[in-house]
Protein backbone atom coordinates (compact mmCIF):
# COMPACT_ATOMS: atom_id res chain seq x y z
CA UNK A 1 0.00 0.00 0.00
CA UNK A 2 3.11 2.43 0.88
CA UNK A 3 4.64 2.19 -1.98
CA UNK A 4 1.23 2.52 -4.33
CA UNK A 5 0.43 5.93 -2.43
CA UNK A 6 4.10 7.38 -3.20
CA UNK A 7 3.27 6.40 -6.88
CA UNK A 8 -0.37 8.48 -6.37
CA UNK A 9 1.66 11.21 -4.83
CA UNK A 10 4.42 11.93 -7.71
CA UNK A 11 1.69 11.87 -10.36
CA UNK A 12 0.87 15.59 -9.41
CA UNK A 13 -2.32 15.97 -9.01
CA UNK A 14 -3.36 19.62 -10.36
CA UNK A 15 -4.57 21.00 -6.94
CA UNK A 16 -3.99 23.99 -8.48
CA UNK A 17 -7.41 24.05 -10.64
CA UNK A 18 -9.44 23.39 -6.51
CA UNK A 19 -12.57 25.49 -6.61
CA UNK A 20 -13.47 27.24 -3.17
CA UNK A 21 -16.56 25.92 -2.13
CA UNK A 22 -18.63 24.77 1.56
CA UNK A 23 -18.70 21.03 0.85
CA UNK A 24 -16.60 18.72 -1.13
CA UNK A 25 -17.51 15.98 -4.23
CA UNK A 26 -16.40 12.47 -3.31
CA UNK A 27 -15.91 10.83 -6.60
CA UNK A 28 -16.89 7.10 -6.90
CA UNK A 29 -14.19 5.40 -8.28
CA UNK A 30 -13.86 1.78 -8.38
CA UNK A 31 -10.83 1.08 -6.14
CA UNK A 32 -9.39 4.07 -4.13
CA UNK A 33 -5.78 2.11 -3.99
CA UNK A 34 -5.50 2.12 -7.50
CA UNK A 35 -3.33 5.03 -8.20
CA UNK A 36 -5.10 6.38 -11.45
CA UNK A 37 -7.89 7.00 -9.59
CA UNK A 38 -6.74 10.18 -8.69
CA UNK A 39 -6.73 11.23 -12.00
CA UNK A 40 -10.67 11.97 -11.69
CA UNK A 41 -10.72 13.54 -7.96
CA UNK A 42 -11.79 17.27 -7.39
CA UNK A 43 -10.22 19.45 -5.53
CA UNK A 44 -11.71 21.68 -3.04
CA UNK A 45 -9.76 24.83 -0.89
CA UNK A 46 -10.85 24.41 2.45
CA UNK A 47 -9.61 27.02 5.22
CA UNK A 48 -8.07 26.19 8.50
CA UNK A 49 -7.97 28.98 11.03
CA UNK A 50 -5.42 28.92 13.85
CA UNK A 51 -7.07 27.25 16.80
CA UNK A 52 -6.70 29.62 19.48
CA UNK A 53 -9.14 29.04 21.88
CA UNK A 54 -6.19 27.20 24.14
CA UNK A 55 -3.23 28.96 25.24
CA UNK A 56 -0.43 27.10 25.80
CA UNK A 57 2.01 26.75 28.88
CA UNK A 58 4.81 27.94 26.66
CA UNK A 59 5.89 31.69 26.15
CA UNK A 60 8.22 30.46 22.69
CA UNK A 61 5.55 28.57 21.28
CA UNK A 62 3.14 31.13 22.08
CA UNK A 63 5.12 33.74 20.59
CA UNK A 64 5.92 32.06 17.78
CA UNK A 65 2.26 31.55 17.05
CA UNK A 66 1.01 35.15 17.80
CA UNK A 67 0.17 36.78 14.71
CA UNK A 68 -0.64 32.87 13.11
CA UNK A 69 -2.99 33.21 9.95
CA UNK A 70 -5.19 31.00 8.25
CA UNK A 71 -3.97 28.44 5.89
CA UNK A 72 -5.68 26.95 2.89
CA UNK A 73 -5.43 23.46 1.75
CA UNK A 74 -6.60 21.59 -1.40
CA UNK A 75 -9.25 18.83 -0.49
CA UNK A 76 -10.20 15.65 -2.34
CA UNK A 77 -12.10 12.86 -1.89
CA UNK A 78 -13.05 9.70 -3.62
CA UNK A 79 -14.90 6.47 -2.81
CA UNK A 80 -14.93 3.24 -3.55
CA UNK A 81 -17.74 0.17 -2.06
CA UNK A 82 -15.83 -0.12 1.24
CA UNK A 83 -13.59 3.14 1.51
CA UNK A 84 -13.24 7.06 1.26
CA UNK A 85 -9.88 8.50 0.26
CA UNK A 86 -8.56 11.91 1.47
CA UNK A 87 -5.82 13.90 -0.17
CA UNK A 88 -4.91 17.34 1.57
CA UNK A 89 -2.20 20.02 0.05
CA UNK A 90 -0.76 22.62 2.14
CA UNK A 91 2.12 24.79 1.55
CA UNK A 92 4.49 25.15 4.24
CA UNK A 93 7.69 26.52 3.36
CA UNK A 94 10.00 24.55 5.96
CA UNK A 95 9.97 20.78 6.16
CA UNK A 96 10.13 19.62 9.71
CA UNK A 97 10.62 16.30 10.94
CA UNK A 98 10.60 14.67 14.43
CA UNK A 99 13.67 12.18 14.42
CA UNK A 100 13.48 9.72 17.82
CA UNK A 101 15.39 11.06 19.93
CA UNK A 102 14.62 14.85 19.83
CA UNK A 103 12.39 16.24 22.55
CA UNK A 104 12.94 19.91 21.19
CA UNK A 105 11.65 19.86 17.58
CA UNK A 106 8.07 19.41 16.63
CA UNK A 107 7.40 18.05 13.21
CA UNK A 108 5.09 18.75 10.85
CA UNK A 109 1.58 16.79 10.29
CA UNK A 110 -1.66 16.61 9.81
CA UNK A 111 -5.17 14.81 10.91
CA UNK A 112 -8.57 14.08 9.50
CA UNK A 113 -11.49 13.97 11.99
CA UNK A 114 -14.56 12.28 11.38
CA UNK A 115 -17.85 12.00 13.36
CA UNK A 116 -17.96 9.23 15.61
CA UNK A 117 -21.48 7.37 15.94
CA UNK A 118 -23.97 8.65 18.44
CA UNK A 119 -27.32 7.74 20.30
CA UNK A 120 -30.60 9.65 18.09
CA UNK A 121 -30.07 12.63 16.16
CA UNK A 122 -27.25 15.09 17.60
CA UNK A 123 -25.43 18.12 16.21
CA UNK A 124 -22.11 17.04 15.07
CA UNK A 125 -19.43 16.97 17.92
CA UNK A 126 -17.11 19.52 19.06
CA UNK A 127 -14.77 20.70 16.68
CA UNK A 128 -11.67 20.64 18.79
CA UNK A 129 -11.94 16.53 19.35
CA UNK A 130 -15.79 16.14 20.43
CA UNK A 131 -17.77 16.05 23.73
CA UNK A 132 -19.16 13.51 25.85
CA UNK A 133 -21.94 11.86 24.26
CA UNK A 134 -21.01 12.67 20.79
CA UNK A 135 -17.61 11.40 20.09
CA UNK A 136 -15.01 11.71 16.98
CA UNK A 137 -12.64 9.62 15.47
CA UNK A 138 -8.96 11.37 14.42
CA UNK A 139 -6.25 10.08 12.29
CA UNK A 140 -3.30 11.86 12.76
CA UNK A 141 -0.31 11.46 10.74
CA UNK A 142 3.42 12.89 11.25
CA UNK A 143 6.41 13.35 9.78
CA UNK A 144 8.87 11.40 11.47
CA UNK A 145 12.07 9.72 10.85
CA UNK A 146 12.44 5.94 12.47
CA UNK A 147 10.81 5.63 15.13
CA UNK A 148 11.65 2.72 17.52
CA UNK A 149 9.58 2.59 20.43
CA UNK A 150 11.00 0.13 23.00
CA UNK A 151 8.22 -0.14 25.75
CA UNK A 152 5.39 -0.58 23.03
CA UNK A 153 3.15 2.21 24.43
CA UNK A 154 4.24 4.35 21.90
CA UNK A 155 6.11 6.65 23.79
CA UNK A 156 9.19 8.09 22.36
CA UNK A 157 9.86 9.94 25.31
CA UNK A 158 11.55 7.38 27.10
CA UNK A 159 14.09 6.65 25.49
CA UNK A 160 17.90 7.00 26.58
CA UNK A 161 19.61 10.55 26.42
CA UNK A 162 22.61 11.24 23.43
CA UNK A 163 24.13 13.79 25.78
CA UNK A 164 25.93 10.39 27.05
CA UNK A 165 27.90 9.09 24.34
CA UNK A 166 31.34 9.52 26.20
CA UNK A 167 29.99 7.48 28.72
CA UNK A 168 28.91 3.87 26.60
CA UNK A 169 29.91 5.00 23.31
CA UNK A 170 29.89 1.34 22.18
CA UNK A 171 26.90 -0.28 23.80
CA UNK A 172 25.20 3.58 22.18
CA UNK A 173 26.19 1.94 18.98
CA UNK A 174 24.87 -1.28 19.57
CA UNK A 175 21.15 0.04 20.55
CA UNK A 176 21.69 2.55 17.53
CA UNK A 177 22.15 -0.99 15.21
CA UNK A 178 18.85 -2.67 16.82
CA UNK A 179 16.59 0.62 16.64
CA UNK A 180 18.12 0.89 12.87
CA UNK A 181 16.79 -2.80 12.87
CA UNK A 182 13.38 -2.81 14.55
CA UNK A 183 12.29 0.73 13.81
CA UNK A 184 9.38 2.37 11.87
CA UNK A 185 9.39 4.84 9.65
CA UNK A 186 5.89 6.10 10.59
CA UNK A 187 3.77 8.04 12.55
CA UNK A 188 0.17 7.15 12.04
CA UNK A 189 -2.72 7.00 15.26
CA UNK A 190 -6.11 7.00 15.44
CA UNK A 191 -8.11 8.25 18.43
CA UNK A 192 -11.32 8.24 19.35
CA UNK A 193 -12.22 10.96 22.06
CA UNK A 194 -14.84 12.42 23.30
CA UNK A 195 -13.48 15.53 24.87
CA UNK A 196 -9.60 16.40 24.52
CA UNK A 197 -8.66 14.34 27.81
CA UNK A 198 -10.59 11.79 26.86
CA UNK A 199 -8.37 11.06 23.82
CA UNK A 200 -8.28 7.07 23.38
CA UNK A 201 -5.68 5.58 21.00
CA UNK A 202 -6.89 2.45 18.91
CA UNK A 203 -4.27 0.20 18.63
CA UNK A 204 -5.85 -2.92 18.51
CA UNK A 205 -6.17 -2.52 14.25
CA UNK A 206 -10.09 -2.82 14.18
CA UNK A 207 -9.84 0.36 12.07
CA UNK A 208 -8.19 -0.47 8.67
CA UNK A 209 -6.78 2.52 7.73
CA UNK A 210 -3.59 4.30 5.96
CA UNK A 211 -2.20 7.99 6.40
CA UNK A 212 1.18 8.86 4.56
CA UNK A 213 2.70 12.40 4.20
CA UNK A 214 5.17 13.36 1.61
CA UNK A 215 6.93 16.88 1.06
CA UNK A 216 7.83 18.28 -2.43
CA UNK A 217 10.35 21.32 -1.18
CA UNK A 218 7.20 23.65 -1.38
CA UNK A 219 4.16 22.14 0.67
CA UNK A 220 2.65 18.62 1.96
CA UNK A 221 0.62 16.07 0.64
CA UNK A 222 -1.09 13.93 2.86
CA UNK A 223 -3.47 10.79 2.34
CA UNK A 224 -5.84 8.82 4.18
CA UNK A 225 -7.87 6.13 2.97
CA UNK A 226 -10.02 4.53 5.73
CA UNK A 227 -13.40 2.45 6.05
CA UNK A 228 -16.83 4.35 5.60
CA UNK A 229 -18.20 2.44 8.07
CA UNK A 230 -16.53 0.31 10.96
CA UNK A 231 -16.53 0.03 14.53
CA UNK A 232 -16.18 3.81 15.53
CA UNK A 233 -18.41 5.65 12.46
CA UNK A 234 -21.29 5.20 10.07
CA UNK A 235 -21.78 7.10 6.45
CA UNK A 236 -24.62 8.55 5.17
CA UNK A 237 -24.36 9.69 1.76
CA UNK A 238 -22.54 12.88 3.26
CA UNK A 239 -19.39 12.89 5.44
CA UNK A 240 -18.34 15.82 7.62
CA UNK A 241 -14.56 15.69 7.98
CA UNK A 242 -12.53 18.77 9.89
CA UNK A 243 -8.80 18.96 8.31
CA UNK A 244 -5.57 20.59 11.12
CA UNK A 245 -2.20 20.72 9.94
CA UNK A 246 0.73 21.44 12.49
CA UNK A 247 4.16 23.32 11.56
CA UNK A 248 6.66 21.79 12.96
CA UNK A 249 8.48 25.05 12.67
CA UNK A 250 6.20 26.89 14.85
CA UNK A 251 6.78 24.26 17.31
CA UNK A 252 3.30 23.23 16.88
CA UNK A 253 1.66 20.50 19.10
CA UNK A 254 -1.64 19.84 20.66
CA UNK A 255 -4.03 22.21 20.14
CA UNK A 256 -1.68 24.84 18.51
CA UNK A 257 -2.40 24.12 15.20
CA UNK A 258 -4.50 25.26 11.86
CA UNK A 259 -8.20 23.57 11.89
CA UNK A 260 -10.72 23.71 9.52
CA UNK A 261 -14.54 23.90 10.38
CA UNK A 262 -16.80 20.66 10.19
CA UNK A 263 -16.90 20.57 6.17
CA UNK A 264 -19.30 17.85 4.52
CA UNK A 265 -17.85 15.62 1.55
CA UNK A 266 -20.75 14.36 -0.68
CA UNK A 267 -20.40 11.02 -2.15
CA UNK A 268 -21.10 11.22 -5.81
CA UNK A 269 -24.38 9.43 -6.55
CA UNK A 270 -25.38 9.93 -3.57
CA UNK A 271 -28.61 11.09 -1.74
CA UNK A 272 -26.83 13.78 0.66
CA UNK A 273 -27.63 13.81 4.26
CA UNK A 274 -29.67 17.04 4.32
CA UNK A 275 -29.63 17.58 8.01
CA UNK A 276 -25.44 17.47 8.03
CA UNK A 277 -25.16 19.50 4.93
CA UNK A 278 -27.37 22.21 6.39
CA UNK A 279 -25.41 21.95 9.43
CA UNK A 280 -22.21 23.00 7.65
CA UNK A 281 -23.46 25.06 5.70
CA UNK A 282 -25.57 27.42 8.17
CA UNK A 283 -24.94 31.32 7.07
CA UNK A 284 -25.29 33.51 9.93
CA UNK A 285 -29.07 35.61 9.54
CA UNK A 286 -28.34 38.06 12.16
CA UNK A 287 -26.61 41.58 12.10
CA UNK A 288 -23.09 41.55 12.66
CA UNK A 289 -22.81 45.21 13.77
CA UNK A 290 -25.12 44.95 16.64
CA UNK A 291 -23.98 41.70 17.79
CA UNK A 292 -21.07 43.31 18.05
CA UNK A 293 -22.70 45.70 20.56
CA UNK A 294 -24.33 43.16 22.20
CA UNK A 295 -21.51 41.65 22.98
CA UNK A 296 -19.78 44.51 24.44
CA UNK A 297 -23.27 45.30 26.42
CA UNK A 298 -23.23 41.73 27.93
CA UNK A 299 -19.93 41.64 29.05
CA UNK A 300 -18.35 38.92 27.31
CA UNK A 301 -14.85 40.42 27.34
CA UNK A 302 -14.57 40.00 30.68
CA UNK A 303 -14.00 36.04 30.20
CA UNK A 304 -12.75 35.97 26.61
CA UNK A 305 -10.23 37.27 24.20
CA UNK A 306 -12.77 38.86 21.46
CA UNK A 307 -10.59 40.02 18.84
CA UNK A 308 -7.02 38.83 18.17
CA UNK A 309 -5.69 42.53 19.16
CA UNK A 310 -7.43 42.78 22.24
CA UNK A 311 -5.48 41.43 25.58
CA UNK A 312 -5.73 37.86 26.76
CA UNK A 313 -8.11 36.68 29.25
CA UNK A 314 -7.73 32.86 30.72
CA UNK A 315 -11.31 32.92 32.39
CA UNK A 316 -13.07 31.62 28.79
CA UNK A 317 -11.53 30.21 25.30
CA UNK A 318 -9.59 33.30 23.03
CA UNK A 319 -13.18 34.03 20.62
CA UNK A 320 -10.70 35.29 18.26
CA UNK A 321 -10.65 32.62 15.30
CA UNK A 322 -14.02 30.94 16.81
CA UNK A 323 -15.88 32.04 13.77
CA UNK A 324 -13.46 30.53 11.63
CA UNK A 325 -13.81 27.04 12.58
CA UNK A 326 -17.26 27.18 14.84
CA UNK A 327 -20.62 26.03 12.95
CA UNK A 328 -23.59 28.67 12.92
CA UNK A 329 -25.19 26.12 14.92
CA UNK A 330 -22.28 25.48 17.73
CA UNK A 331 -22.12 29.00 18.24
CA UNK A 332 -25.84 29.69 18.69
CA UNK A 333 -25.35 26.64 21.36
CA UNK A 334 -22.93 28.18 22.90
CA UNK A 335 -24.58 31.15 24.11
CA UNK A 336 -27.91 29.14 24.84
CA UNK A 337 -26.59 26.04 26.51
CA UNK A 338 -22.80 26.75 27.81
CA UNK A 339 -22.71 23.55 29.41
CA UNK A 340 -23.87 21.37 26.38
CA UNK A 341 -20.38 21.77 25.38
CA UNK A 342 -17.41 22.48 28.12
CA UNK A 343 -13.82 23.39 26.18
CA UNK A 344 -11.24 21.81 28.30
CA UNK A 345 -9.28 24.70 29.32
CA UNK A 346 -8.67 26.17 32.69
CA UNK A 347 -7.77 29.70 34.25
CA UNK A 348 -4.07 29.37 35.04
CA UNK A 349 -4.08 32.63 36.40
CA UNK A 350 -6.44 31.37 39.16
CA UNK A 351 -4.77 29.67 42.43
CA UNK A 352 -5.06 27.24 41.89
CA UNK A 353 -5.71 26.78 38.37
CA UNK A 354 -9.24 26.42 37.64
CA UNK A 355 -11.09 24.57 35.02
CA UNK A 356 -13.45 26.24 32.88
CA UNK A 357 -16.05 24.71 34.53
CA UNK A 358 -17.71 23.30 37.97
CA UNK A 359 -18.78 20.36 39.33
CA UNK A 360 -23.03 20.70 40.26
CA UNK A 361 -24.60 17.44 41.38
CA UNK A 362 -21.51 15.13 40.15
CA UNK A 363 -22.21 16.73 36.40
CA UNK A 364 -19.63 19.67 34.44
CA UNK A 365 -21.45 22.81 34.32
CA UNK A 366 -19.67 25.90 32.12
CA UNK A 367 -18.38 28.34 34.40
CA UNK A 368 -19.68 30.53 31.57
CA UNK A 369 -22.99 33.03 32.35
CA UNK A 370 -26.42 31.30 30.80
CA UNK A 371 -26.96 33.70 28.69
CA UNK A 372 -30.47 31.91 27.26
CA UNK A 373 -32.38 34.94 28.79
CA UNK A 374 -31.14 36.94 25.56
CA UNK A 375 -34.14 37.36 22.95
CA UNK A 376 -34.09 35.51 19.65
CA UNK A 377 -32.93 37.83 17.88
CA UNK A 378 -29.93 39.25 20.31
CA UNK A 379 -28.47 35.71 20.21
CA UNK A 380 -28.81 35.56 16.49
CA UNK A 381 -26.33 39.55 15.74
CA UNK A 382 -24.05 37.76 18.63
CA UNK A 383 -23.50 34.91 16.31
CA UNK A 384 -23.06 36.53 13.22
CA UNK A 385 -20.78 38.91 15.18
CA UNK A 386 -18.91 35.64 16.22
CA UNK A 387 -18.82 34.65 12.97
CA UNK A 388 -16.67 37.09 11.64
CA UNK A 389 -14.01 36.73 14.23
CA UNK A 390 -11.25 34.81 12.16
CA UNK A 391 -7.91 35.44 11.18
CA UNK A 392 -7.30 36.80 7.36
CA UNK A 393 -5.87 34.05 5.03
CA UNK A 394 -1.96 33.88 4.54
C1 LIG B 1 -18.15 34.41 33.39
C2 LIG B 1 -17.28 34.24 32.26
C3 LIG B 1 -17.89 34.23 30.87
C4 LIG B 1 -18.69 35.17 30.27
C5 LIG B 1 -19.22 36.47 30.87
C6 LIG B 1 -18.92 34.70 28.93
N1 LIG B 1 -18.29 33.52 28.72
FE1 LIG B 1 -18.27 32.43 27.00
N2 LIG B 1 -17.21 30.95 27.92
C7 LIG B 1 -16.74 31.01 29.21
C8 LIG B 1 -16.05 29.79 29.53
C9 LIG B 1 -15.40 29.46 30.83
C10 LIG B 1 -16.12 28.99 28.36
C11 LIG B 1 -15.50 27.59 28.21
C12 LIG B 1 -16.38 26.54 28.82
C13 LIG B 1 -17.52 26.20 27.92
O1 LIG B 1 -17.26 25.69 26.82
O2 LIG B 1 -18.66 26.49 28.29
C14 LIG B 1 -16.85 29.76 27.37
C15 LIG B 1 -17.10 29.32 26.07
C16 LIG B 1 -17.63 30.13 25.07
C17 LIG B 1 -17.73 29.77 23.68
C18 LIG B 1 -17.17 28.50 23.03
C19 LIG B 1 -15.76 28.81 22.52
C20 LIG B 1 -15.07 27.72 21.76
O3 LIG B 1 -13.85 27.86 21.53
O4 LIG B 1 -15.67 26.72 21.37
C21 LIG B 1 -18.32 30.81 23.03
C22 LIG B 1 -18.62 30.90 21.55
C23 LIG B 1 -18.62 31.82 24.03
N3 LIG B 1 -18.19 31.36 25.25
C24 LIG B 1 -19.23 33.01 23.75
C25 LIG B 1 -19.57 33.96 24.73
C26 LIG B 1 -20.34 35.16 24.46
C27 LIG B 1 -20.85 35.57 23.09
C28 LIG B 1 -20.49 35.79 25.65
C29 LIG B 1 -21.27 37.07 25.93
C30 LIG B 1 -22.65 37.05 25.49
C31 LIG B 1 -19.78 35.02 26.66
N4 LIG B 1 -19.26 33.91 26.06
C32 LIG B 1 -19.67 35.38 27.98
C33 LIG B 1 -16.88 32.05 30.09
C34 LIG B 1 -17.65 33.20 29.89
Amino acid sequence: MKKLLTTILSLGVAASAALAADSITAVKVSDVNDASAWAKAKFTSVVLYPQSAIHMNDKKANAANENNKAKKADVAALYDSKNIALMVKWADGTKNVQGSYSSDTYSDGFAVQFAGITKGSQPLPYIGMGSAGRPVVVHLQKATEKVYEPNGNKDVSTQINRNQTALFGDELKAYDAKVASLAKTDYERVFVAEGFRSLTEIKDGSVASNANMTYDGKGWTGTLVRPLNDTYMKSSGTVPVAIAVWDGEKMGRNGLKNLSPWVSINLEGQKPDAKIVAETTEAPKGDAAKGKEAVAANGCAGCHQIEATDAPSFMGPSLANVGGYSSVAYLRESILKPSAVIVPGYNRNAHSNTPWYNIEKGKRVSAMTDFSFLDKKTVEDIVAYLKTLKAEVE
